[in-house]
């Protein structure tokens, strides 16, 4: 069947990139006489008829705005038969013959039972967290990177100034990757992820040893979802009188905000236009991915069959890049 009409939605929490990638699948579907309808808030706005026409002028000046315009949310309805029926219904009063989807694991595993009902659904991974299986990067965490090593950048001058240890607790949900990376990019003495375990006394004798190796000042970057949790961590170098007093700096939502980089933007466009081709080439079903350099393609059942796994190559890389 040919396409005629396409929805387009971002759904769970915002990624910078979300909205050139919104524009990347308009003005693409456009270019073969495709129309758009842009869904409002996720699938819930799907649910409740939120759809709206976007033509390629309505897309113009979005390419260097964060969040996305379309709004975002995270779907009740989608967890249950009901719920999904709905939304099912909702996609055939509004005419459309496919949906992409630009979101993370869990918008996956939406457009995955959408899919299995039979809706032609294209994903688009975006998420800070890079907790996607099936893809090297995915949409707003190289934006997130480089707003996460900005402020360790500031934090280390002030802990510099007053020989200080900082401990700076990263988003990621469950995933360690963003804190991992950070953690090289910003020469973390210690890194805390939720898929490596670590003790109180490692951490302790880790900024001991900084201390009384001359360092003005250590970092530990802490990712939300690791087992010893930031506060704690922090009151027990207090209490242990490593050398260093104390500081903890919670990053939070900021890492979701900002500009989308350079790379983002490339990285949104290209995987816009591939969800659009996939479409046009009669291919549903699929997460478009970066694989190595190039863009491609995986089904979503393995997407949300896979978790994906942390690289603990750049974890021990830190390590030995902090002496
Ligand atoms: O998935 C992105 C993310 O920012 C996670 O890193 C974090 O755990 C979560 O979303 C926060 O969600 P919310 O914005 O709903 O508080």
């Amino acid at each position: 069947m040919a396409i005629r009409r396409i929805g387009v939605l971002t759904s769970g929490g915002d990624a910078p990139g979300m909205n050139p990638c919104i524009r990347a699948v308009v003005r693409t579907a456009a270019s073969y006489g495709v129309a758009v309808s842009g869904i409002e808030g996720g699938f819930d706005g799907l649910v409740k008829g939120k759809v709206r026409d976007l033509r390629p002028r309505d897309v113009g000046n979005v390419l260097q705005q964060g969040g996305t315009f379309l709004q975002t949310a995270r779907c009740e309805e989608m967890h249950d038969v009901k719920g999904r029926r709905q939304v099912l219904r909702q996609a055939a009063e509004a005419d459309l013959d496919a949906l992409v989807v630009i979101g993370g694991d869990g918008s996956m595993a939406g457009a995955h039972a959408l899919a299995e009902q039979g809706l032609a659904v294209v994903g688009v991974p975006a998420s800070i967290d890079n907790d996607i299986w099936g893809t090297n990067m995915a949409i707003g965490v190289d934006t997130a990177l480089n707003t996460i090593m900005e402020a360790v950048d500031k934090l280390r001058d002030t802990a510099s100034s007053h020989q200080r240890a900082f401990l700076v607790e990263t988003m990621g949900r469950n995933s360690g990757y963003l804190a991992m990376m950070a953690g090289v990019i910003c020469g973390a003495d210690v890194i805390l992820i939720p898929e490596v375990d670590a003790t109180l006394p490692e951490v302790e004798t880790a900024v001991e040893d900084a201390y009384s190796r001359g360092k003005t000042h250590a970092l530990v970057i802490v990712a939300e979802g690791a087992k010893l949790e930031t506060g704690r961590v922090a009151e027990h170098l207090t209490a242990a009188d490593v050398g260093f007093e104390s500081r903890v700096t919670i990053l939070g939502h900021i890492q979701r905000g900002g500009r989308p980089s350079a790379f983002d933007r490339l990285l949104a466009s290209r995987l816009g236009v591939a969800a659009v081709e996939e479409l046009r080439a009669g291919r549903d079903g699929t997460m478009v991915a970066l694989q190595g350099r190039e863009i491609s393609t995986v089904p979503i059942a393995e997407v949300v069959r896979h978790q994906r796994t942390a690289n603990t190559a750049y974890y021990d890389m830190a390590k030995i890049l902090a002496r």
